[in-house]
């Protein structure tokens, strides 16, 4: 069979992806963000290019820097500006894979001024923000659609909920039970299951390994 990441397998294809974790403004001087460093999505954007393909990476705040003539970057903050950011460029694209710990909620009221420390308790009402993975699979036509999933508990059935839920081709499960795995680590343990529920577990490797594996995974798919 040989291996087919010698080649050039995405040459002509172009791949979406988003990383590192979303501001949601509370006042002019506060946040709600997390601990996402961008690293696993940084790591597959260099896959993707080294393959061929031309990526657009579309990442929330982090220092991480790239620079690759086949990568173009879209620095964003909140959620809002990434489901924008994002959706500009799906439709054009072939493969899609969200890797971003998007912020789930977000203030309701953005103080315009500092919040002063005047009170006993605090209470900031948040909304939702929108949901840009599953929106994606909303509107999926010829794209091959790829979510992670972060999960600490039931982590299987989670992660085919939202694999079904979000009409997804393949998702990513992250493990952070695991040491060394996960958020601002270099390495990484992850599951990976498509839609007809086959699954493929693989050891804690680093992230660049893990981009690695996911590519071949969905490479494998594409061209099956
Ligand atoms: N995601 C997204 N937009 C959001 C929330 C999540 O695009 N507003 C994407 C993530 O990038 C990831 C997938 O959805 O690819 C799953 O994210 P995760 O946080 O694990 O799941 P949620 O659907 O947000 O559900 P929960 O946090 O309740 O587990
Ligand atoms: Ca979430």
């Amino acid at each position: 069979e040989g291996d087919i990441l010698s080649k050039l397998p995405l040459k002509n294809k172009k791949v979406l992806i988003t990383a590192g974790p979303t501001y949601e403004t509370i006042d002019p001087v506060r946040f709600i963000g997390n601990h996402s460093s961008g690293k696993m999505g940084f790591e597959l954007a260099e896959v993707a290019a080294s393959l061929g393909a031309e990526v657009f990476l579309v990442t929330g705040p982090t220092h991480l820097e790239i620079s690759h003539s086949l990568i173009k970057i879209f620095r964003v903050i909140s959620a809002e500006e990434m489901y924008n950011e994002v959706h500009q460029h799906y439709k054009n694209s072939d493969i899609a894979i969200l890797s971003a710990a998007v912020a789930d909620y977000r203030p309701k009221n953005v103080a315009k001024n500092k919040i002063k420390k005047e009170k006993a308790s605090l209470t900031i009402e948040l909304e939702p923000t929108k949901d840009i993975l599953a929106s994606l699979g909303q509107i999926k036509e010829h794209q091959y659609l790829v979510g992670f999933a972060l999960e600490t508990n039931n982590e299987e059935n989670n992660a085919k909920q939202k694999l079904a839920n979000k009409n997804l081709d393949a998702i990513v499960l992250n493990s952070l039970n695991d040491e060394g795995a996960g958020f601002g680590k270099s390495t990484n343990k992850i599951t990976f299951i498509d839609k007809d529920l086959n699954i493929k577990a693989f050891k804690l490797k680093s992230k660049a390994e893990v981009a690695h594996d996911i590519f071949n995974e969905i490479i494998h798919k594409i061209n099956a």
